[in-house]
């Protein structure tokens, strides 16, 4: 009888949640591709291409976001030709030592070309037997770093802390009638560091801080990096491991 009342709760629910606005999700091998436009076409060059998901099969988010100084924002970071000649940023890597060099391949950047690395997804899916998710890159990031067939560097110059912090978390939501979404401190670690989210997306504090779905769908808290970079909010049951498909 319990469990059928839930039943019914939690299909009024999913009826509730019909009316927030999933964001459209661009084909798998572009999710996460980004253009990068704040100076370029003013400086008569072509808008620089980026894709996430080539560069977080090698290394994990701290090195950009963390060890590089990149926000998690388009077009927020002042990256210049000069920064990059001179080692910084794109060019901590694209130094003809990491990846090809900055001088003579200005094409492989600035080519305005949101597709440029989708010939190769197929082929990185396949070598690495990933396993396959619905939506997002379609694949299972945390399953392919927990098997060891990824290993991103997770430093390139300076090692960081290692902070053992493994703790899951139960977010209840305020309406007592959605299961409560979980947050695993672990799966997290294991790709940024505290500071990418403590404290200026989230207090150290459980409940400190008050988020809902819609501020989540609107860019915020969890929004960060799951509508555009890890896989999206279309995945309910991964945050929500009691809700029904
Ligand atoms: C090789 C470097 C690199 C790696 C690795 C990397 N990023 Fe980024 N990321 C960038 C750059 C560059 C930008 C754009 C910054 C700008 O234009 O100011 C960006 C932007 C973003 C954005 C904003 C995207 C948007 O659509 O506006 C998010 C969110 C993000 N990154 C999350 C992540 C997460 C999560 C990871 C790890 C799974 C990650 N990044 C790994 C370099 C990187
Ligand atoms: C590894 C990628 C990469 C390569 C290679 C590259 N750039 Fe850039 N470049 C960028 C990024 C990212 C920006 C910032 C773009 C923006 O915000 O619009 C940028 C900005 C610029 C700008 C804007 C104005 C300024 O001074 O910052 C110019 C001009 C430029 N690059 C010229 C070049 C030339 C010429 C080459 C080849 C010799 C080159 N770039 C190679 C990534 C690259
Ligand atoms: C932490 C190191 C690192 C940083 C930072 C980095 N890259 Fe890369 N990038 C790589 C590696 C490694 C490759 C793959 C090897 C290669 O192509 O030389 C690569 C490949 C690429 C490619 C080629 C993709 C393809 O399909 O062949 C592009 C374009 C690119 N990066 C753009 C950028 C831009 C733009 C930035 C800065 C906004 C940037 N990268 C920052 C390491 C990095
Ligand atoms: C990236 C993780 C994540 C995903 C994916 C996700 N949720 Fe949530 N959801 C949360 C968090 C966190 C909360 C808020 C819990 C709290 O109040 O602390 C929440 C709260 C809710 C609530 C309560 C009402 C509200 O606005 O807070 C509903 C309903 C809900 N989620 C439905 C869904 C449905 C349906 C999906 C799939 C379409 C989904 N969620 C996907 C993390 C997620
Ligand atoms: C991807 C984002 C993210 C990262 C990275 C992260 N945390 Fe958290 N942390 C959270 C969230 C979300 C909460 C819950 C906040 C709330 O409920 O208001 C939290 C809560 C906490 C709490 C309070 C736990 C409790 O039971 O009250 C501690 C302590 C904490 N984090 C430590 C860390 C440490 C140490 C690291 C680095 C190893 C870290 N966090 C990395 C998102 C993150
Ligand atoms: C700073 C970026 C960032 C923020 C903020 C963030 N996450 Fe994540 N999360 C990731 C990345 C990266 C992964 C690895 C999997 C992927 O990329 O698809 C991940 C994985 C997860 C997983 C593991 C799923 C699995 O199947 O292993 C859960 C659950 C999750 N996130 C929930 C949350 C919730 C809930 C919040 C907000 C309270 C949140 N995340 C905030 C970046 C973030």
């Amino acid at each position: 009888m319990r469990s059928l009342f839930l039943l019914i709760l939690l299909t009024l629910a999913s009826e509730a949640f019909a009316n927030f606005n999933l964001p459209p999700l661009p084909p798998r091998e572009e999710f996460g591709n980004i253009i990068i436009n704040r100076t370029s076409t003013a400086n008569d060059q072509q808008p620089v291409t980026f894709s996430h998901w080539l560069h977080r099969s090698k290394f994990t988010c701290r090195v950009c976001h963390g060890e590089l100084d990149f926000l998690m924002k388009t077009n927020a970071t002042e990256i210049t030709e000069r920064g990059n000649r001179l080692g910084k940023f794109c060019g901590a890597c694209h130094n003809g030592k990491i990846a090809f060099r900055h001088n003579g391949n200005c094409d492989k950047c600035h080519n305005g070309d949101i597709a440029y690395s989708n010939s190769k997804f197929d082929a990185f899916v396949l070598k690495n037997s990933m396993q396959m998710t619905m939506t997002g890159n379609g694949v299972n990031w945390s399953s392919g770093l927990a098997s060891g067939v990824l290993k991103p560097q997770a430093y390139i110059k300076k090692k960081s802390q290692d902070m053992n912090f493994e703790k899951e978390l139960l977010l209840e939501a305020e309406m007592s009638i959605i299961p409560p979404a979980i947050f695993p401190h672990k799966a997290h670690a294991a790709w940024l560091d505290c500071d990418n989210c403590h404290p200026e997306l989230f207090n150290i504090k459980k409940k400190g801080t008050h988020f809902s779905m819609v501020q989540i769908l609107n860019g915020e808290y969890c929004g960060v990096c799951h509508l555009k970079v890890a896989f999206p909010m279309d995945e309910c049951k991964r945050c929500h491991p009691a809700m029904r498909e």
